[in-house]
């Protein structure tokens, strides 16, 4: 653990409140089957609001009784296990969410192509948003200005590690995967279109009925208040939510109102540079 209470583990920051060298150890043994179906985020990139989603499309709708369970009990967190939750013991087809980078994924997920999902943000408003975040988070130790978070976001000093690396490595494996790329600017744009597409992409077919349900309970407004989609329902040990909340503002673009041009082109060139060989389209603006 670091003096701004992350803890390291094979190269990665995690959140250490949250998790542990052991229950890493653990997870890298976890027992994969075919059948799961994987989230994988970098932090603050449209996770929660994927959760929703993807939960709601296999519970068409959330139609069959499963309206009492929270978002982190549908699609549970590997690295995180906050809901303690016995992994081995749950039915199939199981869903999981991670910000795992590749190479720290369970051993044996290599050997299975699981249905995996890769929401990515313009990491400009991925930085801001985390940014906020640290502040809700209790473990974080020492609240940073936003000239010097800036510098630890560009220098892979946050929870997951360096934003490039993560959708390169995740990028770059893509081969020996079965994998969905999808960004958070695409569902903000035609939200239908993209839970259409994860459906699609995990082979759930639904009828547009259920649709139009999922996308009700998918909007921001709705996931705003709704008890089992907003994380109030975390421990108050760990997060402050009188300091902010998981799902802040839900918009694109806000780093504008944040960064300044000075700022934006040292990122910018940082971050195009690192993923130039990558034929990704990346939000820049
Ligand atoms: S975390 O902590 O890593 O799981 O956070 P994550 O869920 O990946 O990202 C949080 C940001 O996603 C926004 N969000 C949404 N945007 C639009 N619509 C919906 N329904 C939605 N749900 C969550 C949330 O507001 C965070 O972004 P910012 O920019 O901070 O508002």
């Amino acid at each position: 653990t670091d003096d701004l209470g992350m803890l390291k583990y094979k190269g990665t920051y995690f959140i250490n409140d949250l998790t542990s060298v052991e229950w890493l150890d653990f997870i890298d043994n976890l027992e994969i089957r075919d059948s799961d179906v994987f989230l994988v985020t970098y932090p603050k990139s449209g996770t929660i609001w994927s959760q929703q989603i993807l939960s709601l499309i296999f519970n068409e709708g959330h139609l069959r009784g499963t309206e009492s369970i929270d978002n982190i009990n549908r699609v549970p967190w590997i690295e995180y296990n906050m809901c303690n939750m016995d992994f081995d013991t749950r039915p199939s087809p199981r869903l999981f969410s991670s910000h795992l980078p590749y190479y720290l994924m369970p051993k044996d997920f290599r050997n299975h192509r699981c249905k995996t999902i890769y929401v990515y943000r313009n990491p400009k408003d991925v930085m801001l948003s985390f940014y906020h975040f640290h502040k809700i988070l209790k473990g974080f130790k020492k609240q940073r200005s936003w000239e010097e978070f800036i510098d630890m976001f560009m220098s892979g000093k946050v929870f997951a590690g360096l934003w490039s690396d993560h959708v390169r490595g995740w990028y770059t494996n893509k081969k020996d995967l079965d994998i969905l790329f999808i960004t958070y600017e695409e569902m903000i744009k035609d939200l239908r279109s993209s839970v259409i597409k994860i459906s699609r992409f995990v082979d759930k077919m639904l009828n547009d009925e259920t649709v139009d349900i999922i996308v009700e309970k998918a909007t921001f407004q709705n996931m705003r208040h709704d008890p089992l989609a907003n994380y109030t329902f975390l421990s108050p040990n760990n997060f402050d939510f009188n300091k902010g909340s998981f799902l802040r503002k839900g918009t694109v673009g806000d780093w504008k109102n944040m960064m300044t041009v000075a700022q934006s082109e040292k990122f910018d060139q940082m971050f195009q540079d690192k993923l130039k060989v990558l034929p990704i389209k990346i939000f820049w603006d």
